[in-house]
């Protein structure tokens, strides 16, 4: 039996070494499992040294029963600690995995908010419902007839040279972005019998720089009334009460003579706005006048039957009365930051 090993001190030293150096090298449970059948299973240099023992001469089977015991009880001590340390772990590997903060924050979508001048749009339409008037709205690319002709504008007005208006290519086609909402009054005339009570709010254009006070796009609300015997004591009247509503009831309106092809007379309107910050005073608001006469024909009303005022206003710029925005960039550059200032109510 020459394949049949020898137990000396080397030979035990050997084959305990080996058995410790896979138990330490073991990562996982499962690794110490195979080092545990490989160097303690029966095929084992530790478990062929053990059964040597039988073959061993009386005298010295008990000093080397004593080695092999030994080797086998260190490698039996190293397969328990591993073990234990092994498993703990991965039990604590497996916590981590499966760990769940019950104190985290659910994650919520967020809510946004409205704009302000689509809230203050809102309102401003309410209050014209209220007074029993409907809204009328038209296109934003609008024809130049809508735009200028219909409203009386000359050929050469400047209103129409590039610095003011957005053409649209190509021009033969004579569209233009709206510069003011006042092609609806012809629109809601064309579209309508008399009487009409419209308020026509919406987006404009115009060329204008981009700044603190300018928008090239911003949104104005028209309003148009054509009745009998329609005055301009009606347009100061509702005005009036415009300004009240939006502004305190100490708010009202002055007219400074101005000229708009589209009324006669014409008048640039005035804002006096009793809480406005820096102190109560006037502020230019808007233009508005009686319904030219042109006009009227131009939508296929009797000017000798029928008569009208309209007027037309800016929305950011009320909001800038009634809030404290200085800048009228930011209400156009979508910040949710910006919209959630105001809530829900401007
Ligand atoms: N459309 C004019 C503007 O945008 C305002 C206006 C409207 C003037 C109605 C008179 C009547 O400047």
């Amino acid at each position: 039996m020459s394949d049949e090993p020898t137990i000396t001190q080397e030979s035990v030293d050997a084959a305990a070494d080996d058995a410790l150096a896979a138990i330490a090298a073991a990562t996982s449970t499962a690794e110490l499992k195979a080092a545990r059948a490989a160097h303690t299973g029966e095929a084992s240099a530790l478990a062929r040294l053990n059964a040597q023992l039988r073959n061993v001469p009386n005298d010295q089977k008990a000093a080397l029963g004593k080695l092999v015991g030994q080797a086998r009880g260190r490698v039996g001590q190293a397969l328990a600690a591993r073990e234990e340390a092994l498993a703990e772990a991965e039990a604590a590997a497996q916590l981590e995995a499966e760990r769940i903060d019950i104190t985290a924050v659910a994650p919520r979508a967020r809510v946004g908010a409205r704009h302000p001048v689509s809230l203050l749009q809102e309102e401003i339409a309410d209050l014209f419902v209220g007074m029993g008037w409907e809204i009328a709205e038209g296109p934003e690319l609008e024809h130049e007839w809508f735009n200028f002709d219909a409203l009386n504008f000359d050929l050469d007005h400047p209103a129409r040279q590039m610095q003011d208006t957005f053409f649209v290519d190509p021009v033969e086609r004579h569209l233009v972005l709206r510069t003011h909402t006042s092609p609806v009054q012809v629109r809601s005339m064309l579209e309508r019998e008399v009487p009409i009570y419209v308020l026509c709010p919406g987006r404009v254009y115009r060329t204008d720089e981009f700044d603190a006070t300018h928008l090239p796009a911003f949104v104005q609300f028209e309003g148009l009334v054509v009745d009998k015997g329609i005055s301009m004591a009606n347009l100061k009247g509702t005005l009036d009460h415009v300004a009240r509503q939006l502004f305190g009831p100490e708010a009202k309106t002055r007219f400074r003579t101005n000229y708009f092809p589209f009324t006669e007379p014409s008048a640039e309107l005035d804002l006096w706005h009793p809480t406005f910050k820096g102190g109560a005073r006037w502020i230019e608001w808007g233009g508005c006048g009686m319904v030219n006469p042109n006009v009227l024909r131009a939508a296929g009303i009797d000017p000798e039957v029928y008569s009208g005022f309209a007027f037309g206003m800016g929305v950011e710029r009320a909001l800038m009365f009634r809030s404290d925005v200085q800048d009228m960039r930011d209400m156009a550059e979508g910040d949710v930051r910006f919209s959630e200032q105001f809530g829900m109510v401007v």
